[in-house]
Parts: C-alpha cells; sequence; structure tokens
C-alpha cells in the first residue's frame, strides 16, 4: 500500500473505531469527550469526523447548502475547540468537546440558549444573613448522594432552564423534610406562572412565588414537559408545596452554607459554556457583571479537587453535554470576580419547607430532617418504665433530638408499625435529671453504632486525574 492509502486505511480504522465506542459506550466515551481531536486536520478527515457526529447525534439536514453551512461551521467549532484545550494548565482545567451543540454557530447558540434574563426589583427583599449553623461545614458536600437530586433533564429549545432550576430545588427541600424525592413538573411552571415568559425565558424568583401563592406545584408524571408554551391546566394538583423563598446575601459564606443545607437556584452568564465537556471551569468567556446572566441553574454541591475549589451545577442541556449534564464551576475566588465566577454569587436563591418543629438536627453524617407533626404533646417522660440499666425490654434507634417548648427529646424510631406513637416514632425526654441515672427508661445505658469509613477521593473527577 502506499503511504497515503495507508494513512487513509488508518482514519478507516479510528473513524470505525469511533462509531464503535459512540454505540457501545456511555457518552463520557462519545467523541465529544476527547482531548485529541486535533489529529483530524486535511478537511476530508474533519468531513468524515463531521459525518461520525452527525450520526452519533442523529442529525439530518433538509439540504445540500444546509449541510455545508453546518459543515463550515462545525469545521471552525473543531479549530476553537483545539485551540482552547490546547491552552490548558492543569489536567482538572476544563475541557471543550465536540457536543450536540458542536454545528452551531456561538450567535446561534446565544440567539437560542442564552438570552438575558431580567431579575425583578423587589428580589432585595428577600435577602437576608443566614440565620443558620454555619460553622464547621463539611469539606464538601453532595446532594446527588443523599438522593435529594433528580435526573438531569433537557430542556430542548425552549429556553426553560429557570423552571428546572425551580423544580430542582424545591425537589431538594422536599427530599430532605419529608424524605421523598418526587420529579417536579417544570412545564407547570412554564405554561402557568404569569410573571415569566415561558420557552422566551424566565427567573426563578417568580417561579417560587407562583408554586407558593398556587399552593403546590404537580408531578412531572402527571403533567409531563413538552418543550412547549401551553395553556395553563387548571386542573394541576398542589402535591409539593413549600412556604417561602429566601435570597442568599451575595457572599461567598453565605452561599456556601446555605448549599450545605439544601440545593440552591442561582444564575450565571453561560456565554463560553456551549461545548463545555468537564472539569472545573474558571469562567473563561464570561461576564463578571451581576445584571449579565443568561441562564438559571441548580448547585447541588461543593468540593475540591488539587486545590482548586468549585461547585457542583446541575443543568438543563441533557446528560450529553457536559460531565453527565452537571458544570463544575470555580467557588471562593479572587475579588477580579466580584460576584463569583460568572457573577454566580449575585442572585442565588432557596424555598423554604417548614417542617412543623424547625430543624431537627441528627447525630451521624445524614442530615435528613424528619417531618415531625406540628403538635408536641408526645414527648414521654418515662412515666411506667424502670431506671434501672439491666431492665431494657426494647431495642430501637435514636435518629435524631430537638426541643420544643423548653423539653428537650430524643427522636427514637420504633419498629411496631406506622400506626404506633408518631407515625411509628416515639419522642423520649432527654437531658433530665439525676433521677434518671442512665436517662429517661434508661436510653443512655448501651447506645452503639456503626463505623464505614468513606473514601475521601472525589467521584466526579477521579475519572479524569
Ligand atoms: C411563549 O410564551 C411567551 C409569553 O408567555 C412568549 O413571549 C413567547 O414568545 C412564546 N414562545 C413561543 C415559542 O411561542
Ligand atoms: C476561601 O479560601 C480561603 C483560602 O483558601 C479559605 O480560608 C476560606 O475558608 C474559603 N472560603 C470559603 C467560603 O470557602
Ligand atoms: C475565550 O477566552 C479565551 C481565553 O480567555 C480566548 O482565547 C478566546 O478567544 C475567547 N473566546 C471567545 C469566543 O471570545
Ligand atoms: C403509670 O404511671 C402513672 C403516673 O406515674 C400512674 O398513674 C399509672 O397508674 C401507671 N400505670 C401503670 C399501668 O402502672
Ligand atoms: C442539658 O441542659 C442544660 C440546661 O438546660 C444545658 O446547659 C446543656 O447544654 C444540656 N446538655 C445536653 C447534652 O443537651
Amino acid at each position: 500500500m502506499s503511504s497515503k492509502m495507508t494513512k487513509l486505511f488508518l482514519l478507516f480504522l479510528v473513524l470505525v473505531s469511533f462509531t464503535c465506542l459512540s454505540f457501545a459506550l456511555p457518552s463520557a466515551y462519545s467523541i465529544h469527550g476527547r482531548d485529541k481531536l486535533d489529529k483530524f486536520s486535511s478537511e476530508e478527515e474533519v468531513l468524515q469526523l463531521f459525518q461520525v457526529w452527525q450520526k452519533e447525534h442523529g442529525r439530518e439536514y433538509s439540504n445540500p447548502e444546509e449541510k455545508a453551512k453546518r459543515f463550515h461551521i462545525f469545521q471552525r467549532n473543531l479549530r476553537y475547540i483545539n485551540e482552547m484545550n490546547a491552552k490548558r494548565k492543569s489536567l482538572t482545567q476544563h475541557r471543550l468537546g465536540l457536543n450536540k451543540f458542536a454545528d452551531m454557530s456561538p450567535e446561534e447558540f446565544a440567539e437560542t440558549y442564552l438570552k438575558q434574563i431580567e431579575m425583578p426589583s423587589n428580589m432585595e427583599s428577600r435577602k437576608v444573613q443566614d440565620d443558620d449553623d454555619c460553622q464547621n461545614l463539611p469539606e464538601s458536600v453532595d446532594w446527588r448522594e443523599k438522593g435529594a437530586v433528580t435526573e438531569v433533564r433537557d430542556q430542548g429549545e425552549c429556553q426553560s432552564h429557570w423552571a428546572f432550576s425551580v423544580t430542582g430545588a424545591i425537589e431538594g427541600i422536599n427530599k430532605i423534610v419529608t424524605g421523598d424525592l418526587v420529579t417536579l413538573s417544570a412545564q407547570e411552571l412554564v405554561d402557568c406562572d404569569p410573571a415569566s415568559h415561558g420557552c422566551a425565558g424566565g427567573f426563578y424568583f417568580n417561579a417560587f412565588g407562583y408554586v407558593i401563592d398556587n399552593g403546590g406545584i404537580d408531578t412531572e408524571e402527571n403533567y409531563p414537559y413538552t418543550a412547549k408554551n401551553g395553556s395553563c391546566r387548571v386542573n394541576a394538583n398542589k402535591v409539593v408545596s413549600i412556604d417561602n423563598l429566601l435570597v442568599v446575601d451575595g457572599t461567598e459564606e453565605g452561599l456556601l452554607c446555605r448549599v450545605s443545607k439544601q440545593p440552591v437556584s442561582v444564575s450565571i452568564d453561560a456565554t463560553g459554556l456551549q461545548f463545555y465537556s468537564g472539569g472545573v471551569y474558571g469562567g473563561d468567556n464570561c461576564s463578571k457583571n451581576s445584571r449579565s446572566a443568561t441562564l438559571v441553574c441548580l448547585i447541588v454541591g461543593y468540593g475540591s479537587v488539587g486545590g482548586e475549589e468549585y461547585w457542583i451545577v446541575k443543568n438543563s442541556w441533557g446528560k450529553e453535554w457536559g460531565e453527565n449534564g452537571y458544570l463544575l464551576i470555580k467557588r471562593n475566588v479572587s475579588d477580579e470576580w466580584p460576584y463569583g465566577v460568572c457573577a454566580i454569587n449575585a442572585a442565588a436563591g432557596y424555598p423554604i419547607k417548614e417542617t412543623g418543629l424547625g430543624l431537627v438536627h441528627l447525630t451521624g453524617s445524614d442530615v435528613k430532617k424528619i417531618d415531625t407533626p406540628k403538635h408536641m404533646q408526645g414527648v414521654y417522660g418515662g412515666d411506667n418504665c424502670s431506671k434501672n440499666s439491666r431492665s431494657a425490654t426494647l431495642v430501637c434507634l435514636i435518629v435524631g433530638y430537638g426541643s420544643v417548648g423548653g423539653e428537650e427529646y430524643w427522636i427514637v424510631k420504633n419498629s411496631w408499625g406506622k400506626e404506633w406513637g408518631e407515625n411509628g416514632y416515639l419522642l423520649i425526654k432527654r437531658n433530665v435529671s439525676d433521677e434518671w441515672p442512665y436517662g429517661v427508661c434508661a436510653i443512655n445505658a448501651a447506645a452503639g453504632y456503626p463505623i464505614k469509613e468513606v473514601s475521601s477521593s472525589s467521584p466526579l473527577l477521579s475519572a479524569d486525574i
């Protein structure tokens, strides 16, 4: 074989293996995640790459002119992606890839996905300094690991990111307060929130207000997403409610504290994220201005890798974008970014869902709160039980503690069914006088717990380092 033939044959093998890979492996291994796109240098090679990409994304064009135009844009984007990836300074720094947006010019992308967000002026009135416990926050938090985050969605060609941010924040607090993870209806917000503009864009603040005023929001299952403007269904169910909406004071510390308690809605300028395919994004090409936000999304955690601190952000551009649909964006940066990278700190909001009791702090690593009934005549003071440490008759589980009206109690899970006690739980007095040398009913006498070691590596980034 001549060397040209050999080269073409090798290229053929490479493309065949790309094609096979793209069907056999999850999207992280498909072409958009590859760093080595720069080996496609000749126009002919790029054309073949384009065809593989088209196949992978099921993209067809109506006529040869359109295909030629898209190929031209693809070629330009590929060159840009290669240039930017070549400038990366570390393995954790963000990378770009040929994702599903690779045949759109940055201008078209901005037109379709990045309309500037109007923020309401009354937002300031909801700004508060967090009065929750903000001391000794964990090094990292990932609400996905705690089961408080639903699947990444794809908004399609409808600028409903704001609606997915709001459903995500409510899904999170609902899981934390009640224990149930329920996927909620973004379509209801698109159709019904009078202060937003459906598929033409919106902002979290108004949409939380709609859910509060409406007395709740329906589930995705009952009121599914269509990616189109629709008329508001009057018979929508009010499945999950929230009680209030607050806005973080704008500080890095305030945002960190709040994210340690629940997922938080934020807005950023997402110019620069069209081809984002993973790693920690430091804000190349986005605006520092607090009023230039173009995307509403949801912080679901934070962490750090190699000294670089980041937020974990859930987006609604599908799982094929970014790190399986997520963005890692740098946090705690210098004053060069007065509102954080891409102004992520500028307008962060979160829903409040009352538990009836206020916070119930749990021991151990589980931060789940328990939705205890409002009436609190239920604290058992030990009538009729023995004070003796050797008279135990029941083994059960303390899952938390709290106090009400100065009376301190343990929250105890029993195994006598939900019809017994407070939905199956017992509230028993704690921190009592010496009359009870081992606590009420000798509950302190023999308390045991298992240990489970955790590895500290970041599951998100470990594949890259
Ligand atoms: C959707 O509705 C909003 C008004 O709520 C309007 O501004 C927008 O143009 C509509 N979009 C489409 C695609 O019809
Ligand atoms: C920001 O970084 C500094 C220096 O590394 C650290 O001391 C501080 O705790 C960080 N603040 C937050 C809110 O993470
Ligand atoms: C984005 O930023 C990088 C470096 O900061 C620069 O080289 C590149 O030209 C910018 N891209 C655009 C489209 O402005
Ligand atoms: C339980 O204790 C209460 C008050 O201490 C007492 O009045 C009651 O008779 C006791 N019941 C039994 C079954 O011992
Ligand atoms: C017990 O109660 C006292 C007095 O109210 C309080 O100072 C103390 O912190 C409590 N101890 C525990 C372990 O809750």
